[in-house]
């Protein structure tokens, strides 16, 4: 989670763009915010609670002195773990003799013994984080220099993190990292080092990552060490074909919306993949004895909708589970396993553990991934990029339906009808353009208005549709913060159906297929005991109370059902004062279990 940004160069102002940078990468955590910068010998820092979208820059006076020439300087936005949300738990952290400071992204595990050596030492905490411990382990090897003492230290460290490290009496930017994503930004002797592209790439497009147990020592170039053998190791530069406007706002509100919007355009991007590389992942899927879709939060319920496409399609039996739950089932993996990780980011922690209790297991693993060369794509042996653009909302949109879009095309591929997949989604897409116009966004604001102050909601969906049934829920939660839960319709009656009281909204996804009537039953039951109706259906019904119409996408019915409910979720948190952007005690990116 939390956003990590540093900058050398002499080429800007370190101090501000450091800012100008975080700033973008705030999606990834927003409870606090602080930078540290070098100016003469001295390691200055500024600490604030709060989002730092809501820094002014212009109004900086008796915070941070911007006139002061700066060529170093290391941010951090903070999603807390360990201590409370407060300027003293925000980073950078300091040495206690002020020389070093360090920002850093993840979790020490073992930081309570490392904190107790080290007070027995005399070392005085001023924070309550698990971070803290590291700057106090560098600066007790110290006498080492700067680039040793940091190689030291992080040989204590158990757990996950990405670390960012300045001091005051040298002029380099040290990085270090297993298990939380860091990248080099290379520039014209300038160089960024951030979680995340979008901070940078207004200044350049070339990248370097870091891979898990490696080190970046940047003075007047990076120089990368592996942390195990001490070597020092060589770099392949990567060009970022993203467009820096692709991660901005532009006339949007809100980014949700603006990526919303964009499914007019994603899912034909998504589909247009290499036939050939579909067609010889079909096959690894034909031929693994047992196959796993593993994915977090959205993506977990996206996985669950791959086993339902893959049964109904390919006629073919394929496990979900949720990337914290793999390790649990992990005794059924063997060398003859595929897992398919699904991840916008590809960073998910939970997602990448799995990975790696598979690939322990010498099982063969495909990750669905949005960011290329993340460590998902750099650590499986096939990789399907779903090429939706930059996805900074914290609510995942566009990322999800172009990744039920591969997972139906692959279900497709491996029944041998890769055309007929194609010609569905092509069609589904084009419906969705002419779908998303201004009068649908205005009906669904309707809806929203209606329902805005009600505490609670529930959605019910069969078959392909159950899963979005779970996925409107999450959405609905996270942005609109109103109580939310999906159900399996023909569940309801077994328990949940003594929530319903009068008038509580119930979005019914009806889709036209085999699942049709018994769903319409469900919701007639809901109805029945005064439940308010929403039909999401391509046809009108007596049942609905309220009809919101999406077209008859045939198995493509996912993708197209669940665009309505991220408009209601978007437009709810509109009206109830939410910012969709950033929803409250989340992150766009959990790199942490
Ligand atoms: C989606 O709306 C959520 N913010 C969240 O559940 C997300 O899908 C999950 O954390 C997984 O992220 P990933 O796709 O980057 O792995
Ligand atoms: N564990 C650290 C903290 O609580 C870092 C959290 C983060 O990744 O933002 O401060």
């Amino acid at each position: 989670m939390c956003g990590i940004f540093a900058y050398k160069g002499s080429k800007k102002n370190a101090t501000e763009l450091v800012i100008q940078g975080l700033k973008k990468l705030e999606y990834r955590g927003y409870d606090s915010w602080g930078v540290a910068y070098k100016t003469d010998s001295k390691i200055n820092v500024y600490k604030e609670v709060g989002k730092i979208g809501s820094f002014d820059l212009q109004n900086a006076e008796g915070k941070i002195d911007f006139s002061l020439p700066c060529s170093l300087a290391v941010g951090h936005s903070r999603w807390a773990t360990h201590g409370g949300v407060t300027v003293e738990n925000a980073h950078p952290h300091l040495s206690s003799d002020n020389s070093i400071a360090i920002v850093h992204n993840g979790i020490i595990e073992n930081y309570a013994e490392l904190k107790k050596d080290l007070i027995n030492k005399g070392y005085k905490f001023k924070s309550e984080t698990d971070t803290e411990v590291i700057v106090h382990l560098i600066h007790d090897n110290i006498k080492l220099g700067l680039t040793d003492a940091v190689k030291k230290a992080i040989g204590y460290l158990h757990g996950r993190y990405a670390v960012l490290v300045i001091s005051k009496d040298e002029n380099i930017l040290i990085a270090a990292r297993r298990g939380s994503p860091l990248i080099v930004g290379s520039g014209e002797k300038e160089f960024f080092i951030a979680s995340d592209i979008p901070a940078f790439l207004e200044y350049t497009r070339k990248v370097m990552y870091l891979d898990d147990n490696q080190m970046v020592v940047i003075n007047d170039r990076p120089e990368f060490f592996d942390l195990e053998t001490g070597k020092q190791i060589e770099k392949r530069i990567v060009e970022i074909n993203w467009d820096a406007k692709e991660a901005e706002k532009g006339e949007f509100p809100h980014f949700m919306i603006k990526e919303i919007m964009e499914q007019k355009e994603t899912i034909s991007r998504a589909i247009n993949q290499d036939e050939d590389k579909i067609l010889k992942i079909a096959e690894a899927i034909k031929k693994a004895y047992g196959t796993y879709l593993i994915g977090c939060g959205t993506a977990g319920k996206v996985c669950l909708a791959g086993s339902y496409l893959f049964a109904k399609i390919a006629k073919r039996h394929v496990n979900s589970a949720f990337g914290s739950e793999f390790p649990s089932l992990q005794d059924f993996i063997t060398d003859k396993s595929l897992m398919i990780a699904v991840s916008q980011s590809g960073e998910t922690a939970d997602t990448l553990e799995a990975i790696e209790v598979a690939k322990k297991k010498n099982a063969k693993v495909l990750s669905i991934i949005n960011v290329e060369g993340s460590s998902m794509d750099r650590m499986s042996d096939y990789s399907i990029n779903i090429k939706a653009g930059p996805e900074k909302a914290v609510a995942s949109t566009k990322a999800t339906t172009s990744q039920l879009a591969i997972l139906t095309l692959l279900a497709y591929a491996v029944a041998g009808k890769l055309d007929e997949g194609k010609i569905l989604l092509v069609e589904a897409a084009s419906k969705i353009n002419d779908m998303l116009n201004p009068r649908y966004e205005e009906r669904i604001k309707t809806l929203a208005e209606k329902i805005m102050n009600h505490e609670s909601m529930y959605v019910i969906g069969k078959g392909l549709n159950y899963p979005m049934a779970l996925e409107s829920a999450i959405k609905l939660q996270e942005v609109s913060y109103i109580h939310a839960e999906g159900f399996a319709g023909g569940e309801l009656k077994h328990g949940p159906i003594a929530l319903i009281s009068k008038d509580t909204p119930c979005i019914a996804i009806v889709a036209n297929d085999e699942t049709k009537h018994e769903i319409l039953g469900n919701a007639m039951e809901v109805k029945a005991r005064g439940g308010y109706i929403i039909g999401v259906s391509p046809e009108n019904n007596e049942i609905f109370d309220f009809w919101i119409k999406v077209p008859d996408a045939g198995n493509a019915s996912p993708i197209v059902n669940i665009i309505p409910v991220q408009l209601l979720a978007y437009q709810l948190a509109v009206l109830r004062k939410n910012n969709p952007d950033m929803p409250r005690n989340l992150a766009k990116s959990v790199t942490v279990k």
